[in-house]
C-alpha cells in the first residue's frame, strides 16, 4: 500500500446529450453556477464541449462533457438491469451537511416534480429504520436529463481505528466492522 493517498474523492465528469439541457437542471436542482464553458477544439487534443460547475467555492465539482460528433443513445433508467456491453457506472452522490438539509433537498426534488427513483432509505443492516444496506447513510436518489443516477444522502458512517463503525450520532456500532483497517 502507499504510504502517501489522497484524502477527498471529488469531482465527476458526466457526459450529456445536451448540455443546456443539463446545465439547466443541475442549476434548478443543486443550485450549481456555471465556472466556465468551453467548446470542442478550443485546446488541442480536447474535441468535446466542456463546462465546469460548482456547488462552493471550489473551481468545480461537477464537469459536463458533450461530443458534438456522437450519436446518443438514450441511458437505461438502471444500469443494473442492463447485462450486455462495458461496464457503466452507477450512481454518484452530494453530500448533505446534516439530516435538516438533507429533508430541504429532498423537499425541493419533489417540488420540481423529479421522480425519486429510489428512497429515502437508510442504508444499515444495523439501524431499526434500516433496509439492510450498507453505510449506515440516509438516501434518495433522482435521474438527471441523461439518466445519470444521482444520490443525495447525509449522516454516512465512520470507520474507528479498530475497524468499527461511528454513526452519524457518534457512536460505535459494537458489531460492525471494516474488512481491512
Ligand atoms: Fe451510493
Amino acid at each position: 500500500m502507499s504510504a502517501v493517498t489522497p484524502s477527498t474523492l471529488q469531482h465527476l465528469a458526466l457526459e450529456v446529450s445536451d448540455t443546456d439541457t443539463s446545465i439547466e437542471f443541475y442549476r434548478q436542482f443543486l443550485g450549481m453556477k456555471v465556472t466556465e464553458r468551453h467548446k470542442a477544439g478550443e485546446v488541442a487534443g480536447i474535441p468535446v464541449d466542456l463546462t465546469f460547475m460548482r456547488l462552493g467555492r471550489r473551481h468545480h465539482d461537477l464537469v459536463i462533457m458533450h461530443n458534438p460528433n456522437k450519436t446518443y443513445k438514450p441511458r437505461p433508467k438502471n444500469p443494473i438491469d442492463d447485462t450486455e456491453g462495458f461496464p457503466a457506472f452507477h450512481h454518484y452522490a452530494y453530500e448533505c451537511p446534516d439530516r435538516e438539509n438533507f429533508l430541504g433537498v429532498l423537499g425541493h426534488a419533489k417540488d420540481m416534480g423529479l421522480e425519486i427513483v429510489r428512497g429515502p432509505v437508510v442504508h444499515s443492516p444495523w439501524d431499526p429504520r434500516g433496509d439492510g444496506s450498507w453505510g449506515e447513510n440516509e438516501s434518495f436518489y433522482v435521474l438527471d436529463p441523461d439518466n445519470h443516477r444521482i444520490e443525495i444522502f447525509c449522516n454516512l458512517a465512520e470507520v474507528d481505528d479498530d475497524g468499527t463503525f461511528i454513526n452519524a450520532a457518534g457512536e460505535r456500532i459494537e458489531g460492525s466492522k471494516a474488512e481491512e483497517i
